[in-house]
Formats: C-alpha cells, sequence, structure tokens
C-alpha cells in the first residue's frame, strides 16, 4: 500500500479545472481481482472512515480496511490512472440481491490477512436480503413502485474518489459505469443515498429524491434517498 503523502505529492498535477473532460488516462471497469479489490477496500476506508460510515469492527481491526456484509453482494468498481502503474484513484460499488460467489474467496483472503476473525463474521454476516439504504428508513416505507419490486433494484453505495483526483469527472464516470451495468444486468432502479450536499452531484446523473422519504436521517445525517429508474 502506497502511503498517502506520496500519493498526494505524485498526483497533485492531475488536478484540474472544474468541469474539465475526464482525462483519457483515467478508466473506470469493473474489479475482479484479488489485489485491486483489496486496494478498492482500503481507499473506501480512507475516504469514509471520516465520515463515521465505516463499521466499527474495521475500525478496531485497524487494518485499514473497509469491509461489511454487502460487500459479497455486491458488483465493485474502480477507476484507475493509467499513467501511474494502474492506481486505483476512485472506486463504488453496487448492491443487489445477488449473491456474487466468486467474491467469497477474494474477501476471505483480505479480512484473514487482516488477523481479526471478527471480519470473518462480518462480511459473511446476512440476515436477509436487504438493501443498505433501508436502515434509513425505520419505520417509513419504500414507495410502492419500488417495494414490489426489490429483486431489480440495486443500490449504488460507496462512491469514493481520492482527494487529489477529485472534480475531474471521476465519481461521475463510475457512477455511469455502474449504472450501465445494473441497465444491462436487468435492473430496474438504482437506488442510494446520500447527504444534502451531493443530490446535485447525483441529480445530474440522473436521480431525482424519492418523495416522502427526503427527510429521512442516513446514519445521523441529514440525508436524501434518491432513485434513477432504468426501463
Ligand atoms: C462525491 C465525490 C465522489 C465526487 O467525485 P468527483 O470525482 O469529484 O466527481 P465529479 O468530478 O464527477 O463531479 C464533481 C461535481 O460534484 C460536485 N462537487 C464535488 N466536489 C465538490 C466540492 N468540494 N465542492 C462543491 N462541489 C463539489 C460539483 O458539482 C462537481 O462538478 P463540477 O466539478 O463540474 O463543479 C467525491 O467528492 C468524494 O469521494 N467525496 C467523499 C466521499 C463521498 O462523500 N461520497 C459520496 C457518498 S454519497
Amino acid at each position: 500500500m502506497y502511503s498517502r503523502n506520496a500519493e498526494d505529492a505524485s498526483c497533485r498535477a492531475v488536478r484540474a479545472e472544474p468541469g474539465a473532460a475526464v482525462p483519457d488516462f483515467l478508466a473506470v471497469r469493473a474489479l475482479c481481482a484479488l489485489d485491486e479489490l483489496a486496494e478498492a477496500l482500503r481507499l473506501r476506508f480512507r475516504v469514509f472512515e471520516p465520515y463515521g460510515v465505516v463499521a466499527e469492527e474495521c475500525r478496531r481491526a485497524g487494518a485499514g480496511i473497509d469491509l461489511d456484509e454487502f460487500d459479497r453482494f455486491s458488483l465493485h468498481f474502480g477507476c484507475f490512472d493509467t499513467s501511474h502503474s494502474q492506481r486505483l484513484v476512485g472506486c463504488t460499488r453496487l448492491i443487489t440481491p445477488r449473491h456474487q460467489e466468486a467474491l467469497d474467496p477474494l474477501l476471505s483472503r483480505i479480512s484473514s490477512s487482516t488477523g481479526d476473525a471478527t471480519l470473518d463474521r462480518l462480511w459473511q454476516h446476512r440476515p436477509g436480503f436487504r438493501l443498505l439504504l433501508s436502515e434509513a428508513w425505520h419505520g417509513h416505507d419504500f414507495p410502492a413502485a419500488l417495494r414490489d419490486g426489490r429483486s431489480q433494484i440495486a443500490e449504488l453505495s460507496r462512491v469514493g474518489v481520492c482527494e487529489v483526483y477529485r472534480r475531474r469527472g471521476v465519481g461521475g464516470r463510475l457512477v455511469r459505469v455502474a449504472v450501465d451495468t445494473a441497465r444491462a444486468t436487468g435492473f430496474h432502479a438504482v437506488l442510494l443515498a446520500c447527504g444534502l450536499w451531493h443530490v446535485p452531484f447525483y441529480e445530474r446523473l440522473g436521480f431525482h429524491v424519492i418523495p416522502g422519504t427526503g427527510e429521512a436521517p442516513f446514519r445521523s445525517q441529514p440525508s436524501r434517498a434518491m432513485c434513477l429508474y432504468l426501463s
């Protein structure tokens, strides 16, 4: 794993003005190999740990990875800087109702490499299909159109970009690739929960706030639930 300082120093050159097109050397694709999935979980920890959304077990393990029970049901995506030894600069996941069995051996190796048995229990835990987002509702309900077709819904989660690569279109490209994959895989809608300040970002990518759920707090933050219908 490279150090944060080294990353900052070597990546500063890619900063650009807001709205600039995504440079050709940044490529988004699905993650399937052990090393890149492990790197994505480390990137997630760096980006999301300060927001308090990383599982307590991961914080306690001290391994610097963000892993949870949704990961083996997710399609994972990464953005690579091809001009920098394929460095991973952003990632996201699409939580699906389907167990992505091919991920189990990878997640098992990643969690066991931390030497913390509680992480193994964490990612293997599954009380029944649910979307991460459903935690936000606590008594609220999904609109009927979404509730009735849950098996056709995917949830976008953990869209994270290394600080020095932000505002270059990486986040937007990650979301688009995830949404295109959801559409191609037969999902009818993609949901997400986000902080208020990110609503315009997702609106520009075609999502809209789900009526009636707008005030639901997500992990105690003022949040919005958003949806993009694909069919
Ligand atoms: C949100 C995030 C993924 C956006 O990634 P990104 O690569 O910067 O996204 P893009 O370059 O595709 O789009 C950036 C747009 O988002 C908005 N935005 C991003 N960062 C912003 C900032 N610091 N201040 C204001 N607007 C910002 C702007 O509208 C911007 O568009 P512009 O550059 O044309 O003005 C990234 O900032 C991040 O990783 N944040 C921390 C993790 C997080 O909060 N994830 C979202 C969870 S819901």
